[in-house]
């Protein structure tokens, strides 16, 4: 099969001068995935997310496209990136546009998923600096956790995050509008354990194995904790089979509540009355090979970087086989001649 892999830009870009990882991560991971379309047997290229893309996308007219491109100018490109590649009418790996628009924004993550009866920290949004007028804390318990909303890696999260009140939350708030600009979550806090679940398969998600984070010091992933990788992970995690079940639905229905396809990771917060609260649903998890949770936690189900290559092409390429179904709208705009 022709396999077209869309990475984010490798040179210099904003999203590259902003976190100064991202092009060896982009690099490492392409790299990764490339070894794994050879062994697999697929004719692979490489188009890197940008104004151009659409076009050398039509030009190479692959069979199926592996999505990887986690931004662009930021990471909120990754929903725009999408958008690009349904333009294309070219199947492609993982959540549509839609998806990620939704995964991305945690507000409107947390909404679809309450919609869908799963538990997640109750919260308040502020959408600007006229919001902070407002009680921030008003109807949640504290302390509250004060972040952006359309972050990852933790950027933005610290110690000084957790507050227990009101003018505590606006005065991070405003800095975080200063920083990353709005939407800000303001989130009752919830101690205890913390999980992560990977989600691999089509046309459902399955669960992989739980994976707990477990802290050597504290008991908040911030910023700090991530970069200098001081956590252990215990996958999968020593927990009654009961609770990995229950985990594991969480995170399975929370992926469909947002739109996830063909893989995610949702994180999740163990209230210590022992209560799921899905923290985040990640719609592109990374990839990275030997760095990122989601090869780590497959190696661990005994599935290689190659099987999961295999399974989101799988995915893809059945996506491809279904619209050519009679009756099934055509990528190309078939209807137009009738
Ligand atoms: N409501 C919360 N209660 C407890 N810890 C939280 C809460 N929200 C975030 N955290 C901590 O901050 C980390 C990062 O938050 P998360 O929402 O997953 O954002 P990111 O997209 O940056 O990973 C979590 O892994 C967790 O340790
Ligand atoms: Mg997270």
């Amino acid at each position: 099969m022709r396999v077209c892999v869309v990475t984010a830009p490798t040179g210099d870009c904003p999203l590259n001068r902003q976190d100064p990882h991202a092009a060896e991560h982009t690099v490492r991971t392409r790299d990764a995935v490339l070894k794994s379309l050879e062994e697999l047997g697929h004719d692979a290229s490489v188009v890197e997310a940008g104004p151009a893309m659409l076009l050398e996308i039509e030009t190479l007219g692959p069979d199926v496209i592996l999505n990887l491109a986690t931004g662009y100018r930021s990471k909120k490109d990754q929903a725009n990136i999408a958008a690009i590649l349904e333009m294309s009418g070219i199947p492609f790996t993982g959540a549509s546009s839609h998806g990620h628009v939704v995964g991305l924004y945690k507000h409107v993550a947390k909404m679809a998923m309450e919609a869908a009866g799963i538990r997640t920290p109750p919260f308040q949004v502020v959408l600007g600096k006229e919001d902070l007028r407002r009680d921030l804390t008003r109807g949640l318990k504290l302390p509250a956790i004060v972040k952006p909303a359309a972050e990852g890696a933790s950027l933005g999260i610290t110690e000084e995050s957790v507050v227990s009140t009101a003018e505590g939350a606006a005065r991070v708030a405003a800095r975080l509008i200063d920083e990353f600009g709005p939407p800000v979550l303001i989130e009752e806090f919830i101690p205890g354990r913390e999980f992560t679940v990977a989600l691999l398969g089509y046309p459902s998600l399955r669960a992989l194995p739980v994976q707990e984070i477990i802290f050597k010091e504290g008991d908040l992933f911030s910023y700090k904790v991530k970069r200098l990788d001081s956590v252990t992970v215990k996958c999968p995690a020593e927990v009654p089979e009961d609770l990995a079940r229950l985990l594991q639905d969480a995170a399975v229905r929370s992926a469909a509540a947002v739109g996830c396809r063909d893989f995610a990771r949702v994180d999740i917060r163990l209230s210590d009355g022992g209560v799921p609260y899905v923290l985040e649903v990640n719609t592109l998890p990374g990839l990275i090979p030997d760095y990122s949770e989601y090869p780590r936690i497959a190696a661990k189900a005994g599935l290689t970087y190659t099987d999961i290559v295999k399974t989101l092409i799988q995915a893809a390429a059945e996506r491809a086989r279904s619209r050519e179904l009679p009756g099934a709208p055509k990528a190309d705009g078939a209807a137009r001649g009738a």
